[in-house]
């Protein structure tokens, strides 16, 4: 699934806070899975009947630990086919009113360990019996001896089993064929076979989709439903005349060959498909629609793209088409590998919870993800589509390989997806965005106590999900930055041949080090210590180190960089000690980059003279935060105001960056941080005004219902008046677009800053664009970049006339990405009636889709108004959303972060700790987490503003004076 940085592009931040941590959840979405499936109680369960009557011919088991109840399947029986037909259907049952699929399956399995048991993944599906009265037949495969008799069959809802007894065993190394005939609801669950809806000429239309990861396939199908249960799959799929059915592997025939049928007193086609390369469950994917598509090729790969006929006609897939060529190309002269699969295809659906998923050959996306429309969409958009498809088609690239091969390069997509990106769009400064989008976020979660050390024992990481998950988003950053320092062009040729050489072997992150170090013994330039244990001290401890620097002695220490400097860590094996790689900014330190292998060995010669500054983390490739003695910070804070073009962009953001993240860790004064804005009023460049808005929206957090917030805003409004102004020349009064596209981005802050501070001129311009456009709904005036913010600023500005035109247009919106845009601006408004209006909207799916109800829900909480009313909105309906929305579809965790950010006080904390009694027989499901993590935030908010308030509001009122 799409990764993590790329989700947090400009003007929907919030959207991508939202959705990028889902998608972060995603990645290592098997392993949190299996490690929840591993901490619920062993409880012992008795099956029930799979057509849905009690069936009790499996023994009711005693309190015991039957293999059935357990969430790992038995090592006894390996996959090899499975041969599996579909036939969803697209209008309701007329008398259950339901929407509901029939299937049958065979899947060929060895056994690997004499068993008189079989489990087989199934969830939610209804079995016809067989002739033998139980719910499958068994016959042997490939020759042998019959296969033994069922004894009873079952079904065991807790841990998602179909279970055979037999009366012999099976016997080892023979193959035998499981076949079954069932029923499933094709529900609006967003998960394994659902459906999703839209409406094209005002008629309702029904896509039948699929979303297999984490563990949804057994919804489906019976499978064995684990990533390492590989196997070879023919799918077949039947569906009614003039809809097209697409699977991962190529319709078979020319085009398509299809069959002729009529069931049900329907006239149906037969679609069957190239089996697919041996694989995991959860790449599988089968979509049934109407949608129309365009289509290209490269060098004999078909590349298709997919979307609702209405999106194809207005040429929305075109963009996506575009990329995706050079993309492929791209990483296959990256990976020295050609694309593995005859065609390529990319859909996008109006329903999808997620942001994308790689499924083998059927990528699937959300709209947003992949429908671009220069009319309708921002630059951000178009990042986004880029990246992600960048980051999807890296997935693919791998998926020939074998599951280790694949499983270490989940991480390592969310990596070369910038580079793929970046090659689709070279002038974006893709890479450089990364430090704001990846790193610094990145940053943020691995300071914290909480955080994880990528293994305790490197023998532990064996397992494809261990691999995954060490190559999550924090172990990527660390990796790479490390990487780099040691060879980019060394480390990136090794890879490709360890990657091709171990593809097929079982193999440990370890012997990449191994080869690294082959090359570095090579390169002649020897590095502090071994490869490996240069790595180990980032991948086998959690956390990262803030280096401070002390021009006086030239003294360079490291520690441990704690946000909280007061939590408790695990002790380390390397003792909280980094192997560091120090790059120099430097006015007139003799010393090129060392290397910091110890706490405090390390003087470096410095005669800093008054005046002049040392910079360390040259264009932040390291991974860690960088501290000075006061002197030095004197001397920065002096060079920013004279004469900030000194230091490169990437680095006055990331002082920015460290300096409020050091406040916030006790290194240094919050006051130094803010400091580090002052030099703002001369700033142009997109990335430190980034970095200065990011972590002042924690001040707004804290502020904006105190007696700061009127300083504050006077305070940014000085500040942020003369960047209005430069975009004002720029664009000649706002008519043309800045050329660069991290000045379009850079103008969305200063419009959004100067007009919610209030500077009058912006907001005149504002909501002129909105009642020209309110005036003649034909024509919107607002230029795409700009639409979000300035769709709030007027929704803010405005009352019911401006909120119910809004709405009116997201109704109507024929682009996904402009109803997104006007779905979180309705959030905006200040009349608490219509937000509570809007609260009520959430939970009518025919309103707000199920897939944006927590979001939107968060977006509402985000603005200060409805933040106490969205928070009465879940206490109040915590049960009924919990038991509505409980699945898939609702994350728990993104809305009790969304809407108990702000909380700071002594009354709020009370409420939050009533909260979680009152609910704790309903549960938190996905939320369990979160809302113990809010009640610590909120007692560390507590605590901040006692510290810092007082202060901070002097400061804001000083520096505001004439
Ligand atoms: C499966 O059986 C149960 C119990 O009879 C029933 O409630 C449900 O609607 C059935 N599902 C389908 C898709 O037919
Ligand atoms: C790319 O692959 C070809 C064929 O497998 C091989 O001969 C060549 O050396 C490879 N190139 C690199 C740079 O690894």
């Amino acid at each position: 699934m799409g990764a993590k940085g790329f989700f947090i592009s400009k003007a929907v931040g919030v959207v991508g806070i939202v959705l990028g941590a889902g998608a972060v959840a995603t990645i290592i979405a098997l392993s949190v899975v299996y490690s929840q499936e591993k901490a619920k109680t062993d409880a012992p369960v008795a099956p029930t009947d799979g057509t849905g009557t009690t069936l009790p011919t499996v023994p009711t088991p005693a309190p015991s630990n039957e293999p059935w109840d357990k969430y790992r399947l038995p090592e006894s029986l390996v996959p090899e086919t499975y041969t599996v037909t579909l036939h969803p259907r697209l209008i309701p049952d007329p008398i259950t009113k339901l929407y509901i699929f029939t299937g049958t399956s065979h899947v060929v399995f060895k056994c690997v360990k004499e068993t008189q048991l079989i489990l087989i993944h199934s969830n939610k599906l209804n079995y016809t019996k067989a002739l033998n009265g139980f719910l499958a037949t068994l016959t042997t495969e490939g020759g042998g001896a019959p296969a033994p008799a069922i004894k009873s069959s079952g079904l065991v809802e807790k841990t998602q089993y179909l279970v055979l007894q037999l009366s012999d065993s099976l016997v080892k190394d023979q193959k035998y064929k499981l076949s079954t005939t069932f029923t499933g609801e094709l529900a609006d669950d967003l998960g394994g076979f659902y459906r999703s809806e839209y409406l094209e000429n005002g008629v309702k239309k029904i896509v039948a989709t699929t979303q297999m990861q984490p563990t949804d396939a057994r919804k489906a199908f019976p499978c064995f439903d684990e990533p390492a249960m590989k196997a070879i799959f023919h799918i077949t799929l039947v569906h009614a005349h003039g809809t097209r059915a697409l699977s991962n592997g190529m319709e078979t025939g020319e085009l398509i060959r299809t069959t002729d049928q009529t069931i049900d007193g329907m006239s149906v086609q037969v679609t069957t498909f190239e089996p697919t390369k041996k694989m995991s469950t959860y790449l599988l994917a089968f979509i049934v629609s109407d949608f129309g598509f365009i289509q290209t090729t490269l060098e004999g790969v078909l590349i298709r793209i997919f979307a609702r006929k209405a999106a194809i006609d207005a040429n929305q897939g075109e963009y996506a088409l575009s990329v995706t060529g050079p993309i492929l190309k791209f990483f296959e002269n990256y990976y020295n590998a050609t694309y593995p699969l005859p065609k390529s295809d990319q859909i996008a659906l109006p329903d999808f919870n997620a942001g994308a998923m790689e499924n083998w050959g059927l990528i699937t996306y959300r709209e947003t993800a992949l429908l671009y429309d220069a009319k309708y969409s921002s630059n951000s958009n178009k990042e986004r589509i880029a990246s992600i498809i960048s980051h999807e088609l890296a997935h693919m690239a791998f998926v020939k390989k074998s599951y280790h091969y694949m499983a270490l390069c989940v991480g390592f997509a969310s990596y070369v997806e910038y580079l793929g990106a970046d090659h689709a769009e070279p002038s974006w400064g893709v890479k450089d965005l990364t430090v704001l989008s990846d790193i610094h976020r990145v940053f943020a979660v691995d300071a914290l106590a909480s955080s994880h050390p990528l293994s305790s024992k490197a023998e532990d990481i064996q397992r494809p999900e261990q691999i995954s998950e060490l190559f999550d988003a924090i172990s990527y950053s660390k990796v790479q930055s490390t990487l780099t320092k040691i060879n980019n062009k060394v480390s990136l040729c090794i890879l490709q041949t360890y990657l091709n050489k171990f593809a097929y072997g079982n193999t440990v992150y370890t012997d990449l080090w191994d080869h690294l170090q082959m090359a570095v013994d090579e390169s002649g330039k020897p590095l502090p210590g071994r490869v490996h244990d240069i790595m180990n001290t980032w991948v086998l401890q959690m956390g990262f180190p803030v280096i401070t620097i002390d021009t006086a002695t030239g003294l360079v220490t490291q520690k441990h960089f704690l946000l909280d400097p007061e939590s408790n860590v695990e002790a380390s094996p390397y003792n909280y000690e980094w192997i560091v790689p120090i790059t120099w900014m430097k006015t007139n330190i003799n010393q090129p980059s060392i290397w910091l292998t110890k706490k405090s060995d390390t003087r470096v010669e410095m005669k800093v003279i008054s005046g002049q500054w040392v910079l360390a983390n040259l264009d932040t490739v390291g991974y860690y935060r960088v501290n000075y003695d006061m002197a030095n910070w004197e001397s920065l804070l002096n060079a920013l105001t004279s004469n900030h073009q000194d230091i490169p962009k990437i680095n006055r953001a990331q002082l920015i960056d460290d300096a409020f993240n050091l406040a916030r860790a006790k290194e240094i004064s919050t006051i130094l941080a803010l400091r580090t804005t002052q030099y703002l009023t001369k700033e142009t460049e997109y990335m430190p005004w980034e970095s200065a808005l990011d972590n002042l929206d924690f001040f707004y957090l804290m502020f904006d219902r105190s007696e700061v917030l009127g300083p504050m805003q006077a305070y940014l409004l000085k500040q942020v008046t003369p960047l209005f102004d430069h975009f004002r020349i720029l664009t000649v009064d706002w008519t043309i677009i800045p050329p660069g596209h991290m000045d379009q981005y850079n103008q969305v802050n200063a419009i959004g800053k100067a007009c919610s501070t209030g500077l009058p001129q912006c907001q005149t311009l504002v909501q002129g664009w909105f009642t020209s456009w309110m005036d003649n709904p034909a024509v919107n005036p607002i230029e795409p970049n700009l639409r979000s913010t300035v769709y709030c600023s007027a929704i803010a500005a405005g009352g019911a006339k401006e909120w119910d035109f809004a709405w009116d247009q997201f109704l109507k919106a024929s682009i996904a990405t402009e109803a997104e845009k006007l779905r979180a601006a309705l959030a905006c408004t200040k009349e608490p009636w219509l937000l509570n209006r809007y609260l009520e909207y959430t939970l009518n799916p025919s309103l707000i889709r199920k897939q944006d109800a927590t979001s939107t829900i968060v977006y509402i909480a985000s603005n200060v108004v409805g933040q106490p009313l969205a928070w009465d909105f879940i206490r109040d309906r915590w049960s009924y959303i919990f038991n509505q929305y409980g699945g898939g579809s609702f994350s728990f965790s993104n809305l009790i972060n969304g809407v108990t950010e702000r909380f700071s006080s002594k009354f709020e904390l009370q409420q939050l700790e009533q909260f979680k009694k009152d609910n704790e027989a309903v549960g938190f499901g996905s939320g369990t987490l979160a809302v113990e993590q809010a009640i610590e935030r909120t007692k560390a908010n507590m605590m901040w503003i006692s510290e810092n308030k007082q202060q901070v509001l002097k400061w804001f009122v000083d520096n505001t004076l004439p």
